[in-house]
């Protein structure tokens, strides 16, 4: 997406906790917008609202008037500046990056060659960063229609998610009908996903979660799951063997020794896949430089695997990074359309945890930092709130 912004105008910084923004700065221009931008990284308050000229619609884009922002976890280590990714998005873009990878809106203009939606359309898409905005400027290729019974928070919270729950357990996992699921943060975005995933291919499962108070959660929406509480790192491996069993497919984005227990877990020809380290690496509410500190016990415990153990027990294991297959658009549509049709994620709307107004954007995303949350955390944009052609 172009980063075209002519003079930006600073509106304030970070609220982590206060009142709303008035966004009317912005209403009353054409074609101006509100981005939450990163001019550092490091910390949440480190986000601050500018006002910011919309580029040129591309003849392959469309300008979408965002209605609803979708956050992922990775948002959180974009920000505090642990994910390589937007560290160099930054680097290209000084002062300006812009986090956010998924919104939900209105088609507001549309490029001379686009022939897929039209003004007037709702969509949901994709954008590798720079969805924290109240309009976005995007390839028609990374938009979908959004469901007629869908709310645009629901469809805000359907792609990232899913999709990375549809690689891990479909693609590497090669999870299928009778197959033995484990999913760490289960109640979680890419969690509800793969649980959802997993009730469409027949697979039973066990749906780890970090706190019994969000095991109603789970059994009201995948009655199928079993629901574990685990405690601690150390005691894991025991409540693992406690419960019994092996899993054709570990879902593990937790890291350190949930991964090491739940890889012992892994029946033989199983695989275990780690795409994230939120146990290990995330959650901590210290920021700027202390943060480094509190890091550095756990990469100093990070579990060590050795590759001549996992061939006598035939096991394998994978890991990946979503973003990367943001370059391979082919692939990318493919696995969409895989996961919305035999995946069944389109048949009934994502769970939507939580929403906040977009002036309050670093408290949803401190929300989710906090690991309390359920489902999926959104931030909705009110109509007029910026990005209108006048
Ligand atoms: N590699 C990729 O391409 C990719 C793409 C998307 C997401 N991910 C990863 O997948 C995981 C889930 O992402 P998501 O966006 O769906 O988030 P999420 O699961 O909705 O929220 C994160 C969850 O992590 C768990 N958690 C464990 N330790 C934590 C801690 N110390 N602080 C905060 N949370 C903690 C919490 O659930 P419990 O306590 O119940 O476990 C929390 O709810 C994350 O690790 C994320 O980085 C990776």
């Amino acid at each position: 997406m172009g980063a075209a912004l002519a003079a930006p105008l600073v509106l304030r910084r970070a609220p982590l906790r206060t009142g709303r923004l008035r966004l009317a700065a912005a209403a009353d221009a054409t074609r101006r917008r509100i981005a939450w931008v990163c001019p550092t990284l490091g910390a949440l308050g480190c986000l601050e609202q500018r006002e910011e000229a919309v580029p040129p619609v591309g003849d392959d884009e469309c300008l979408v008037a965002v209605r609803a922002i979708g956050l992922n976890y990775a948002d959180v280590f974009m920000v505090l500046g642990l994910y390589e990714a937007f560290n160099k998005y930054l680097e290209e873009n000084p002062g300006q990056a812009v986090p956010g990878f998924e919104f939900a809106g209105d088609v507001i203009e549309a490029g001379k060659a686009v022939t897929t939606h039209k003004v007037g359309d709702r969509v949901y898409g994709f954008t590798r960063f720079g969805a924290y905005r109240t309009s976005v400027v995007v390839r028609e290729k990374m938009l979908q229609p959004v469901p007629k019974a869908w709310s645009y928070a629901e469809a805000a919270s359907v792609l990232v998610q899913g999709l990375t729950a549809w690689h891990g357990l479909v693609e590497l996992g090669a999870a299928k009908r009778g197959s033995r699921v484990l999913v760490h943060s289960a109640a979680g975005g890419v969690g509800c996903a793969a649980l959802e995933i997993c009730e469409n291919l027949g697979c039973t499962s066990v749906g780890v979660v970090g706190s019994i108070d969000k095991v109603p959660f789970l059994k009201e929406r995948y009655p199928s799951c079993t629901p574990l509480v685990r405690g601690p790192e150390r005691q894991y491996a025991r409540q693992l063997e406690d419960l019994g069993g092996s899993y054709d497919v570990v879902l593990e984005s937790l890291g350190g020794q949930f991964l090491t227990a739940a890889l012992e877990r892994v029946a033989p020809m199983g695989r275990l896949v780690h795409f994230g380290a939120t146990a290990a690496y995330g959650g901590s509410r210290v920021d700027g430089l202390f943060k480094w500190l509190k890091l550095i016990p756990s990469y100093l415990r990070r579990p060590l695997v050795d590759p001549g153990a996992m061939v006598p027990k035939n096991v394998a294991l994978f890991g990946f990074n979503l973003v990367w297959l943001t370059d391979r658009e082919e692939e990318l549509t493919r696995e969409l359309e895989e996961m919305l049709g035999r995946g069944g994620l389109g048949k009934r709307p994502p769970a939507v945890g939580r929403s906040f107004p977009f002036a309050e954007l670093p408290s949803a995303l401190d929300w989710l930092r906090s690991g309390n949350s359920v489902g999926k955390v959104v931030v909705t944009v009110e109509p007029g709130a910026g990005g209108e052609v006048g």
